[in-house]
Formats: structure tokens, C-alpha cells, sequence
């Protein structure tokens, strides 16, 4: 069953007088369960298609078809995708409610949830400016996946984490989707995250998909001179 199905997307950013395009016709799809990784250089405009996507980035053409409502992103940076104003259970109980799930049922969804992600109850009541950079990612993977979407964009989830808090994160957030069933559109500059949770791979540089495979066929045998060179420099 398909999820996503993106065609054609070309994206603009626009500085003073120009437009400046980011995205060239991009084009592929996601399906059902699946972890599909993107992968580029800093600058080939990953976030921008991810902002695309969600509507967040306003400047596109192209299509894009959703098949499960309420798409959720994850962040780099948990600092700013939580709301400092706001307590965890606020945080978690919020997406349930824009979900029209009962009030009766939020509070006690949202402590199960906060426990399943390894953090203490008494948390609930702390901001998010209280805890470490896992602590947060955790809550941010706990605030996108509550509601049970159909899809989850992970923006460079771990880049901003130490090596064995990403690991336990990576971790978190694959059991999650075991559990939930949501599929993931995961970006990275990092080849060894992606290799460790894609199925499958859309590699990008300046703007455009220059390479899409299996993730064991991309690795054992890279076709695109970039795709080479960022396996090279990975190892
Ligand atoms: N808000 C913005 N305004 C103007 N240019 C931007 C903006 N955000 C990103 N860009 C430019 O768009 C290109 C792609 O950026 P981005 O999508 O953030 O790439 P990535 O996520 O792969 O690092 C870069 O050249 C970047 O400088
Ligand atoms: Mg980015």
C-alpha cells in the first residue's frame, strides 16, 4: 500500500530579487512499513524537500499525494521542535487531542508512551529546556508517534546526539515503528545511519535524486559517481 507518492517536485528559495531553485524534479514513493533513507551533502537540499512534503516550505511545484493523514516530522534539533512553553504531558497529549481522541484517554496514552521511551513519570511535569539532548529526542519521537501517523519524517534525528545516545535512539525509533506500523522517510548525512535502518535509499546532490536502490544493492554496488564518493569518504 502506498503512503507517499512525491512527482516532480521542484522547490525555490527566494533571496532579494531571485529565485533561487533548490529541489529538480524530484520524483519517488514510500510504501506501507517501509524505511526509506535520504542521504546527501549538507546544502543538496534534504530539508527542503522534507519541508515540502509537510507544507512547511511553501515554494514548490510537483505533486504530492499523501495516503494517511496527519504526517509527522522528527528534527535534528529538539530544541526548537518542542515547545518551551509547554510540559511533556502537554507536549504528548496535544497531537491526541488534534486528533480528536478522547480527553478520558490522553493523559494515561501519554504516560504509557513516556514510560515505553524510557523516561520517569515525574517528567511529565518538567519542560523541555529540563532535560539532555536524548531525553528531548526521546520525547520528540514519543510527541510525532502518539497519535499514530501513517508517516514519520526523521530529519537528521541523531546528527546533533553523542555516538551511543544515537545508537540507543536509532533503536528506539525502529522498535517504535515495529510497534506502531508507521513508515519512515529517514534523512542523514551519515551513510552508516542509513545502513543501519533503510530498506531502501534516494541519494541527492545538488537537488536532485541521483540514485535510488535497495539498501544492500546500493552498498555492494554504487552506480553514480556521487553515491561512490560518498561511500568512500564513509569509510
Ligand atoms: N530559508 C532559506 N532561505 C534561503 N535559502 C535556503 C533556506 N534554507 C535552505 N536554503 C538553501 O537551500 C539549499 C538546500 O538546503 P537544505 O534543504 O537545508 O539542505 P540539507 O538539508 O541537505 O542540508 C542550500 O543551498 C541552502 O543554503
Ligand atoms: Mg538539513
Amino acid at each position: 500500500m502506498r503512503i507517499l507518492e512525491v512527482e516532480g517536485l521542484s522547490a525555490w528559495y527566494t533571496q532579494g530579487r531571485t529565485r533561487q531553485p533548490v529541489l529538480q524534479d524530484v520524483t519517488f514513493c514510500l510504501d506501507r512499513g517501509e524505511v526509506l533513507g535520504l542521504v546527501g551533502e549538507s546544502g543538496s537540499g534534504k530539508s527542503t524537500l522534507a519541508r515540502s512534503i509537510l507544507g512547511l516550505h511553501r515554494d514548490w511545484e510537483g505533486r504530492v499525494r499523501h495516503y494517511t493523514p496527519r504526517p509527522q516530522m522528527i528534527f535534528q534539533d529538539p530544541y526548537r521542535s518542542l515547545n518551551p512553553a509547554h510540559t511533556l504531558l502537554w507536549t504528548l497529549t496535544e497531537p491526541l487531542r488534534a486528533a480528536g481522541v478522547p480527553a478520558a484517554q490522553r493523559r494515561e496514552r501519554a504516560m504509557a508512551l513516556l514510560d515505553r521511551v524510557g523516561l520517569a513519570p515525574e517528567l511529565a511535569r518538567r519542560y523541555p529546556q529540563e532535560l539532555s539532548g536524548g531525553q528531548r529526542q526521546r520525547v520528540a519521537i514519543a510527541a510525532a508517534v502518539i497519535a499514530r501517523p501513517g508517516l514519520v519524517v526523521a530529519d537528521e534525528p541523531v546528527s546533533a546526539l553523542d555516538v551511543t545516545v544515537q545508537r540507543q535512539i536509532l533503536e528506539l525509533l525502529m522498535d517504535l515503528k515495529r510497534e506502531y506500523g508507521f513508515s519512515c522517510l529517514f534523512i542523514s548525512h551519515d551513510l552508516g545511519v542509513i545502513y543501519q535502518i533503510c530498506d531502501r535509499v534516494l541519494v541527492m546532490d545538488g537537488g536532485r535524486i541521483v540514485e535510488e536502490n535497495d539498501t544492500d544493492a546500493l552498498f555492494a554496488a554504487p552506480k553514480h559517481p556521487f553515491t561512490k564518493k560518498l561511500l568512500e569518504a564513509a569509510e
